[in-house]
């Protein structure tokens, strides 16, 4: 086992305070597809188990008992491969004592409570309380990532760029959603990714203010905004990576819209720093968005106090980010004892806690022009004063903006690790040409 799982182990066992109790973690199993066919979803371990094993192991077990030791309390419990596996995926057979033996381990320790994470063990009785209480501190302390986590992540945030690159060169008005996907795609796999970090989002126009669009055959007009959302996975890290472009030349009121993101953006990225409350950098990112509106006209009033009556989430609805890492969203959630606020302009935020060295959150700001909030007759009532609604009434369709980074928190300077791609708003195509895939 690499040296930096042993010191993972030891160190989220001394996290999680467990005194006589026990541990559980399933990597789950399979997920089969309601077809009723023979195949399964693709299988992914479970973050919890994959944290401290580094393994796509299905079935398998890890059980930890504190009273043998911190490292030496660690023990992986794996399925034997059957012979089917071995025909139909060549499944081999993983390292570690016969699952069969997991029962005689729990029997040894029957009169102690068990809390399970990962895929519950079948059969195995679960402390609820205690398995929330442990559940709450495993996550807690896999949030600072370690150096290989570091490592793999740039390695997803370079493939990442490589696709940046591509589908910024092949963008021209007339090309479709789907023909940039493709290209984005195809070049984080041949820079190294395993997978696409989720479902890839490419919108145009009016799509592009879709939160979590579906790339479409729709062909993108000149002019119109298109918002790339996508990152590669590499050995289970995640880039998580948004620009905004315009197909053809942008317009003033585009680029105005661009320079409200990018200039909160850049702000809130420099608020990234150990200690900071990521609700108070959010509200700051609410307020500095609002500065922009209120700068381009189409908000009346101080940010402050626009932010005070919630009136920027009708164009920034959703949490300025989230952690990333093992999973797009990683080990988000809020700090251990702190209950999810209800406030509106707060309950929707991913991450609640102080930021800490080794966190690495995303940084996503974004103005929007949605039918569904915009058109809604309540809140255009409530913010009558407040929204120059003619003016914002004009530009039904243009769809939104989004800028998103990868953050490392630091002792020091946040540091970027999708830096390597370009933000800046610039002609599309850059050198016009005619486009070479559609
Ligand atoms: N990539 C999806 C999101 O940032 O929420
Ligand atoms: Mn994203
Ligand atoms: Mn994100």
């Amino acid at each position: 086992m690499f040296t930096q799982l042993a010191e993972r182990r030891e160190r989220v066992a001394a996290a999680l305070g467990l005194n006589d109790g026990i541990l559980l973690i399933g990597a789950g199993s399979p997920v089969p597809l309601p077809e009723n066919t023979d195949q399964t979803y693709s299988f992914r371990a479970h973050s919890e188990f994959f944290y401290v094993t580094g393994l796509e192991c299905p079935g398998a077990i890890v059980a930890f008992d504190p009273q043998d030791g911190l490292r030496a309390g660690w023990r992986l419990f794996v399925p034997e491969v059957t012979e089917a596996e071995s025909v139909w995926e060549a499944r081999e057979q993983a390292a570690g004592e016969p699952l069969a033996a997991l029962p005689a381990w729990i029997t040894l320790r029957r009169h102690r409570p068990m809390a399970q994470l990962g895929d519950p063990f079948p059969g195995a009785y679960a402390d609820q309380a205690l398995t929330a209480r442990v559940r709450e501190a495993f996550t807690h302390a896999r949030r600072p990532k370690d150096a290989l986590e570091i490592a793999t992540m740039r390695r997803a945030a370079a493939a990442t760029a490589a696709g940046y690159v591509r589908a910024t060169a092949i963008l021209a008005p007339g090309i479709t959603e789907r023909a940039v996907q493709i290209e984005l795609e195809a070049e984080f796999f041949r820079h190294g990714a395993s997978r696409t970090g989720y479902d890839s989002i490419v919108g145009t126009g009016p799509n592009s203010a879709v939160l979590h669009f579906e790339p479409t055959s729709r062909v993108a007009r000149e002019g119109e905004f298109v918002l790339i959302d996508a990152g590669a996975e590499v050995d289970r890290y995640v880039i998580d990576v948004t620009r905004t472009y315009v197909a053809g030349a942008p317009s003033p009121f585009q680029r105005d819209l661009h320079q409200a993101v990018l200039a909160a953006q850049e702000k809130a990225i420099g608020r990234c720093v150990a200690g900071a409350e990521w609700r108070d950098v959010h509200m700051k990112s609410a307020a500095d968005l609002c500065a922009g509106l209120v700068s381009m006209g189409l908000m009346r009033g101080s940010p402050e106090s626009l932010v005070e009556q919630e009136a920027h989430l009708l164009f920034f609805p959703h949490g300025l980010g989230h952690l990333v890492g093992l999973g797009v969203r990683d080990a988000s959630g809020t700090l251990p004892g702190r209950p999810r606020s209800t406030r509106p302009s707060l309950k929707s935020l991913r991450l609640d806690l102080p930021l800490a060295p080794g966190y690495v959150v995303t940084v996503e700001p974004g103005l929007y022009f949605i039918p569904a909030l915009l058109n809604d007759p309540v809140r255009r009532d409530r913010f009558r004063q407040v929204v120059a609604w003619e003016k914002v009434d004009a530009l039904a369709g243009i769809g939104g903006v989004r800028i998103e980074d990868n953050v490392l928190v630091t002792s020091g300077a946040p540091e970027v690790l999708t830096s390597a791609i370009p933000k800046a708003l610039q002609q599309q195509p850059v050198n016009p040409r005619p486009p070479s895939a559609k």
